[in-house]
This record gives C-alpha cells, structure tokens and sequence, in this order.
C-alpha cells in the first residue's frame, strides 16, 4: 500500500502566514503539521509515501527532504496550480499504479493515527473507504448522508448541509479512484472535488465504506482550529527540560523547555513548550502555548498562542493571547513621542488593540 499527502494549495485563510511559506509547515507544538501526517501514515506501516506539491514546493522539499529522517521514502509530484484534491490523485497515478493508497490532506490532524483504519480497509475489500466525523459546522466541509450506515449522497461545503456528518481528510482507494477522477466536471469553484469522484464510485456500484471517527480531528485550516489543535498536542505533552531555568523562575504542569533557552524571573504555566535558545525574562507564559526557537519574550505575558521563530515580544505590557505570530515577528512598547501605535503589516493581518 502506498500514501499520497497533499500538500499544494493556498492557504488562503491562514494568510499572512501563509503569504509567505506552506501551511502546511506551520507548527503544532513546535513541528510542523506536515510531519504528524508522515509519522501517522508510517506508524501505519507504509512506507512509500508521494507528496504533492505546488508553488510552495522547495519550504516543503526542505523539509521532508528524501523521508529517510521520518523512516520512509517521499517522491515529490508537482501539480501546477490547486485544481482540486481529485486532480492531484488524477497527476499522481503514475506514481500511484495499481497499489492501493491512503490519500492525507496535509492540514489533518489526526488524535489516533490511521493504523488501525489501514487494517480495516486492507481487510474489507473495499473500493474506497471515508472517515467521517460529527462537526458543529458541516457548512465548511464536505458532509455526508448515510442509509442504513452506508454513505449514499457526499456534497461539498453544502450552504444547507444535510447531516453534520463532515468527511475526514484522510482517504482510502483502490484504482478504480482513477476511473472516477477521469469522468468528473469541474465543480462550481472551478476545483475536480475528491467528494464528486467518491459519489461516482457509490453511484457505479463501487464498495464505499464509511467509519466515524471517535478521538479528535482538526483541519488545521484557519486560526480557530490551529490553536485548538496545538491544545489538542499539548494535552498530551510531556514535561522535559533542556533548557536553564533559574532560581526565581516558577514552572508549574508539564513544560518542555529546549537546548540553549533561558528562563529569568518568570512564570510558565503549563502545558508549554517552548524551542531551542529562547531567552524567556520576567514574563508569564501561560497554559497551551507553543514558543518557537530563537524567541526572545521580556516583561510580556503570553497564553493559548503560537509564536514561531524569531520573534521578539518586549515590555507589551497587556496579555498575548489567542494569537499566531509568524517568523522574526517583533512587538514592542516603546516610550517614543508621541504615543501612538506604529505597526508594519503584512496584508490580510489582524491585531486586536485595548
Ligand atoms: O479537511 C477536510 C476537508 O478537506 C473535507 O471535508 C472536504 O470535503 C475537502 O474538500 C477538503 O476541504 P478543504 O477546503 O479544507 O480543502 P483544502 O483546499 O484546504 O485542501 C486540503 C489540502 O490539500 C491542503 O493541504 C492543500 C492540499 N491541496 C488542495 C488543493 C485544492 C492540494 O495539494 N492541491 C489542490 O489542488
């Protein structure tokens, strides 16, 4: 059995994040999202693993490199611009052959890896196989309705959804997928819909098998869900420090402090992880925070954010909270005159002021 992530598109609503690098790279307590996806698909014992890539192609090949750190083999597939989760199967099928595949989307995030559904869909001789879980807005994905616990209609981001049954971005399928990604049209947004191909295979006759997923799943989409999912990973992290944390310094539940890093004077309320050569002064960084390497937070609080690398955060004298900060981004209270906030930028940000 081989894999297929998909790790293209745009990323439109993590922007400016993603203006400048690969959503899929953002990182969920400190490793990127992308590599949850090869760790799961390898814990499931595969093996041979294609990924495809689009503008954002030489971040993510800096990345993954050859797989061999992750213990497989990727062969990158480039698809010239995001036409749809069904037309990146469709470029993928000389890569793909006649093996059966575990198709990921690249933003999913997955509590209990796909081991366990890998078996499955080996032993059910199954055309394909969805995993669907119950969602407060089955709007914003593709939504299912089953008979009889079998899926008989899949719709796309339905305005009027018929269940709130939303269909997980983590895919099983035999070739018969390439027959139905060769007969679909376009959709109204101008995309070749994964969940169109999927209807083709009920509508023909083929063995589609549906499973619910219990444990927790993100798309990693948009903010909201970024930070729930680094809630989700932290709830399950350890308490390991590398770092120095002096005399004065309160560290309470679990914190992972890397190599290099110094904590002075400040309080870090777990579950906290904070990266390599961080220098952490007479701050409080709070529950359910990802701190990058290299970021430098004096006089400032921090909680339930994720602040990547490079960042500097001095003397901001209000709570952080709720935020994503890009690379090398820098806040700071400054006594010019006259008072006033000086901001730059990039476009699509949004900063909350008190
Ligand atoms: O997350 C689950 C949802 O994923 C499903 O419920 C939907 O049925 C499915 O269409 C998909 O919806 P999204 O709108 O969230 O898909 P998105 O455009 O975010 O793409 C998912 C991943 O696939 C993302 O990592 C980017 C990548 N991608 C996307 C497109 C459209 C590609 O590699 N190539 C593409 O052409």
């Amino acid at each position: 059995m081989k894999a297929l992530i998909l790790s293209g598109g745009k990323g439109t609503r993590l922007r400016p994040i993603t203006h400048t690098g690969a959503k899929q790279l953002v990182p969920v307590a400190n490793k990127p999202i992308l590599f949850y996806a090869i760790e799961a698909i390898r814990d499931a014992g595969i093996t041979d693993i294609g990924i495809v890539v689009g503008d954002t192609h030489e971040e993510i090949k800096a990345a993954v490199g050859t797989g061999e750190k992750f213990g497989v083999k990727v062969t990158y597939i480039h698809q010239e611009a995001p036409l749809g989760l069904a037309h990146a199967v469709k470029i993928a099928e000389p890569f793909l052959k006649d093996d059966q595949f575990v198709m990921f989307l690249g933003d999913n995030l997955i509590k209990d890896g796909i081991t366990s559904l890998v078996e499955a869909y080996k032993k059910s001789g199954a055309n394909c196989q969805i995993l669907l879980a119950k969602v407060p807005n089955p709007q914003d994905f593709g939504v299912a309705v089953l008979e009889g616990g079998r899926a008989v209609k899949l719709v796309e981001k339905p305005k009027d959804p018929p269940s709130d049954l939303a269909l997980v971005g983590v895919y099983m399928f035999d070739h018969h997928i390439f027959e139905a990604v060769n007969a679909i049209k376009p959709s109204a947004r101008g995309e070749l819909e994964i969940t169109d191909a999927i209807q083709y295979l009920i509508d023909h006759g083929y063995r589609v098998e549906s499973h619910l997923v219990t444990g927790w799943w993100k798309d990693t989409g948009n903010l909201e869900a970024m930070l729930e999912a680094n809630r989700l990973i932290l709830d399950t992290l350890e308490t390991n420090i590398e770092g120095e944390v002096d005399a004065e310094s309160q560290i309470a539940g679990r914190v992972s402090i890397g190599k290099g890093t110094k904590i002075i004077q400040s309080s870090i309320r777990g579950p906290v992880i904070i990266g390599e050569d961080c220098h952490i002064e007479n701050a409080f960084i709070g529950p359910y925070t990802s701190i990058n390497n290299r970021v430098t937070i004096i006089a400032s609080e921090v909680e339930h954010s994720i602040i990547l690398e490079n960042c500097t955060i001095l003397n901001i004298g209000a709570r952080l909270e709720d935020s994503l900060l890009g690379k090398n981004v820098k806040i700071e209270r400054n006594g010019r005159k006259p008072r006033a906030y000086r901001m730059m930028l990039g476009d699509n940000s949004a900063v909350g002021v008190i």
